[in-house]
């Protein structure tokens, strides 16, 4: 039965063939940041007041400039079109129609042209910095005419983090599937025959250029391959220079690095630790923005992702000073176990979530929330 997110992850193991399952839920190393992201909420209790008289909870918000139904948007999450046949367009039609934003990113099997056209709504893309300058302008160009309104630049994977039950899977490795990933693949006949029906899976913007290969496998590998290990700011101030929409950096924990990325010109920053996917005994993101907000008193917009599973955690950064979250695994989860329909409930359980625990707060609003800041917390608890 499905009550909560995490009931979605369960779902999605009993669905996935155990290679995908472990790559969604999986961290590098010992999994010190992926549990920090988790545990580092508990020390945070929201502030119940009781007797205010408000009969109704509001949980709009305007956050990057645009209204949103719900303080979050979904972020973005590679290869969804393995966990769903077609996930990058299910991912997207479920968040327009609830009303908020997506981010399509570099690794989507689908190109954010057609995705927009499928789905409509607000799209963003998310950007890795390729060494290949031609075809960074062209991933660039792809989502200037496709409408995207942010550009979200991750800038924490110079080099990606090992992740041990990748290893141990044989998926790290993998330019296309082994006989014991068929076999692997054979137990899960619902999924093998909803991304068969789909069609071989593929990076649609990679199928005529040559030197990638073919299957989606292969394709990622290559492009993996090309990420730009030397990213700098220098290159960051050439992206503020070439890209018109918003420019969001995706992946800082430091308050220096949020204080150059507010001089390089960057409209707002994502506070991610990848989901505890990367630098492992990085600190949780929850943990960092207090002082972060600190630093950049209002004159950077924040967005903050890494962990993010119920109505509580998303209440605690915006009370923090996040403008909104972004969510990883939580939506990945519910795609591969549910399709659309299971991203939509996932979300109306978030949704619900924090329209109670607003209301038992004692609160209206997001914006009352935001308003209150630290006050509706105890820190520490
Ligand atoms: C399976 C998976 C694939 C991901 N792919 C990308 C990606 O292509 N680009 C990116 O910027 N972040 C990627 N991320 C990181 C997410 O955008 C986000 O930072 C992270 O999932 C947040 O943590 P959470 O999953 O605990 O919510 C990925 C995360 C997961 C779990």
């Amino acid at each position: 039965m499905i009550v909560n997110v995490d009931d979605f992850r369960l779902a999605a193991k009993r669905r996935l063939p155990k290679i995908f399952f472990d790559y969604i839920d999986g961290g590098s190393f010992g999994e010190e940041t992926l549990r920090r992201n988790r545990r580092d909420f508990d020390g945070i209790a929201l502030r119940q007041n009781v007797l205010t008289g408000h009969d109704t909870q509001d949980l709009t918000t305007t956050f990057l400039g645009r209204r949103s139904s719900l303080p979050l948007m979904l972020g973005p999450v590679g290869y969804l079109g393995l966990y769903r046949g077609e996930g990058d367009i299910l991912a997207a039609k479920a968040a327009a129609k609830a009303g908020v934003a997506y981010c399509l990113s570099t690794f989507s099997l689908k190109s954010i042209e057609t995705v927009a056209r499928a789905a409509g709504g607000n799209r963003d893309f998310q950007l890795y910095v390729l060494n290949d300058k031609g075809l960074t302008e062209e991933l660039l160009t792809v989502a200037e005419r496709a409408g995207a309104g942010a550009l979200f630049v991750t800038v924490d994977t110079a080099i990606t983090g090992i992740r041990e039950k990748d290893v141990r899977n044989g998926f790290r490795a993998a330019t296309r599937p082994t006989p014991r990933m068929l076999a692997n693949m054979a137990t899960r006949p619902f999924w093998c025959y909803d991304i068969l029906r789909a069609g071989t899976p593929a990076v649609e913007i990679l199928a005529r250029k040559p030197g990638f290969g073919k299957g989606a496998l292969e394709q990622a590998a290559n492009l993996s391959r090309r990420i730009d290990k030397t990213l700098n700011w220098a290159q960051i101030e050439w992206l503020r220079d070439r890209w018109k929409g918003k420019l969001v950096i995706k992946g800082i924990l430091e308050p220096d690095d949020a204080m150059k990325a507010r001089e390089v010109g960057a409209d707002a920053i994502v506070l991610s630790n990848h989901g505890g996917r990367q630098l492992d005994s990085a600190a949780s993101t929850i943990s960092v923005l207090p002082e972060i907000a600190d630093r950049t008193r209002g004159e950077l917009e924040l967005l903050i992702d890494s962990g993010f599973r119920r109505g509580s955690d998303i209440l605690k950064a915006l009370a923090l000073g996040a403008s909104g979250v972004l969510l990883g695994r939580a939506y990945a989860f519910a795609l591969a176990a549910g399709g659309e329909a299971g991203i939509a409930r996932m979300l109306s359980i978030l949704e619900s979530e924090m329209t109670i625990n607003l209301a038992l707060m004692g609160l209206e609003s997001i914006e009352a929330l935001q308003a209150k800041g630290a006050d509706a917390l105890r820190i520490g608890s």
